[in-house]
């Protein structure tokens, strides 16, 4: 995997800050770390949550077979746009809040998903909006699914472990800044 990251990204990030909460895109070895525990052979339907400017989406859709859907979430307009540029057909963008996950899965027809990767700014969304989020998140997720989300400090870690049967929790040094990742099983 080779890092796409780029001035125009990282401007982008910087004057979205309020949403993004970040100023640079997620390293390779942050990527690498959140998307390990999913086994791409068997998954149908993955959901990404907040995927700004794609680089987690250009490489789910590089480990996702040809009958895989990626379903993504994203309020920016403008990271919308670079999403649709992928031209992808496994993939649907929709410029939505991650809180109508239900919504818009009801519009494709799809039941459960198989994982959720969120790279959402938790720590700066309203509490109410987070846990919306998260219970939609477990709803939706099939049985032993997995919501993989990362975060750059433990503030929602709280919120999180209650909603979920098991939640892992590891740290990499090598992204920046440093993050938490959390796997959190269904
Ligand atoms: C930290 S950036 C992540 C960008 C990229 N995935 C990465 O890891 O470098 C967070 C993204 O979440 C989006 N976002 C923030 N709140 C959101 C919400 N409620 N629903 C969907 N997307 C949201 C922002 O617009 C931003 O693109």
């Amino acid at each position: 995997m080779s890092a796409r990251f780029s001035f125009t990204d990282s401007i982008s990030l910087i004057k979205t800050i309020r949403t993004s909460g970040t100023i640079t895109p997620s390293s390779p070895i942050l990527i690498n770390r959140l998307l390990k525990p999913i086994d791409f052979s068997k998954a149908k339907c993955i959901v990404e949550l907040g995927p700004g400017n794609g680089c987690f989406t250009r490489e789910l859709l590089r480990r996702m077979t040809d009958d895989c859907v990626l379903v993504c979430f994203e309020v920016n307009d403008e990271f919308v746009d670079q999403l649709n540029a992928l031209c992808d057909p496994r993939m649907h963008v929709y410029n939505a809040c991650a809180s109508s996950i239900r919504e818009v899965l009801d519009e494709l027809n799809i039941d459960e998903v198989d994982h959720i990767v969120s790279s959402l700014p938790l720590a700066l969304i309203d509490d109410e909006v987070v846990s919306n989020i998260l219970a939609s998140a477990r709803e939706n997720l099939r049985e032993g699914g997995r919501f993989l989300q990362y975060q750059y400090s433990l503030k929602n870690y709280s919120d999180v472990k209650p909603v979920f049967s098991d939640v892992k929790l590891k740290f990499t040094l090598r992204n920046m800044p440093p993050a938490f990742v959390y796997e959190c099983i269904k």
